[in-house]
């Protein structure tokens, strides 16, 4: 995958030398809440296991930009997940906004087209540089699991417009791993949708284990409720990296 994903907080907890840096750099944590103080524990918890927090639309409108400054200053890799979709203009101010606050990656909807991309490549690039950070990457969200229409043609034709744009990266569900391959070299492909064997999958359609995921080619696991909504978080924390290092 691009570089990146190798937040080191945590690293003051004596569990993170437990978990390998390799999966670590791989696991995305979901902060699907909508108050920074319970985002704040979670994340602290839980940084063992995470090197990346995704901050998605429901904690970005409950705290604000100061949520993913938060968590880029605590060491985190910052995954703003705010699936930019608007004309190119709107879309490049306010991935210079993301990019000015330290985020790693930012997500756009690839359906918004080719300049709508590249306009967020450029203002999230612009961004980080004028605020002395690290280039971030935009993800370009391909088919989310609520369509079930989308084809396997418009799969590679969104892959082909994020590489075309300079995305650093896609947005895809665990069975279209193996269709977007082709891409592999050039996209970092994130993988939602990750359960457990058995495990509940709430409103996820099209799930995979983490090690399956992993193994067919996933570079970033984006996992939630798994977690986050397990009685004991660190627990099913323990329980995902077994999983993966069985
Ligand atoms: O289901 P889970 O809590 O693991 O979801 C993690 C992320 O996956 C969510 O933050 C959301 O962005 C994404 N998601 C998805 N499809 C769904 C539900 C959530 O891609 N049906």
């Amino acid at each position: 995958m691009a570089d990146g994903a190798t937040g080191d907080a945590g690293t003051e907890e004596p569990e993170v030398n437990r978990v390998p840096v390799d999966i670590r750099s791989r696991l995305a944590l979901a902060l699907d809440v909508d108050d920074l103080i319970e985002a704040k524990r979670l994340a602290a918890s839980l940084s063992p296991y995470f090197g990346t927090i995704k901050v998605g639309l429901e904690l970005y409108l409950a705290a604000g930009p100061t949520s993913v400054g938060y968590f880029a200053e605590a060491g985190f890799d910052v995954f703003c997940d705010l699936k930019l979709h608007d004309i190119p203009n709107t879309v490049e101010r306010a991935a210079r906004v993301v990019g000015s606050l330290g985020a790693r990656w930012m997500t756009c909807h690839t359906s918004g087209g080719l300049t709508m991309l590249r306009a967020a490549v450029v203002g999230l690039t612009e961004g980080a540089a004028n605020a002395g950070m690290p280039t971030p990457g935009v993800l370009g969200v391909t088919v989310l699991t609520s369509d079930d229409t989308a084809t396997s043609a418009e799969l590679s034709a969104r892959c082909d417009l994020a590489v075309d744009a300079s995305c650093g990266g896609i947005i895809c569900a665990a069975p279209d791993l193996e269709d977007t391959e082709p891409w592999a070299d050039r996209l970092a492909r994130v993988v939602p949708g990750i359960r457990l064997p058995g495990g509940d999958t709430h409103d996820q359609s099209r799930v995979a284990s983490p090690s399956d995921a992993l193994v067919a080619g996933a570079d970033l696991l984006v996992i939630g409720r798994m977690v986050t909504a397990a009685e004991d978080p660190v627990a099913a924390a323990e329980e995902l990296v077994a999983s993966v290092l069985s």
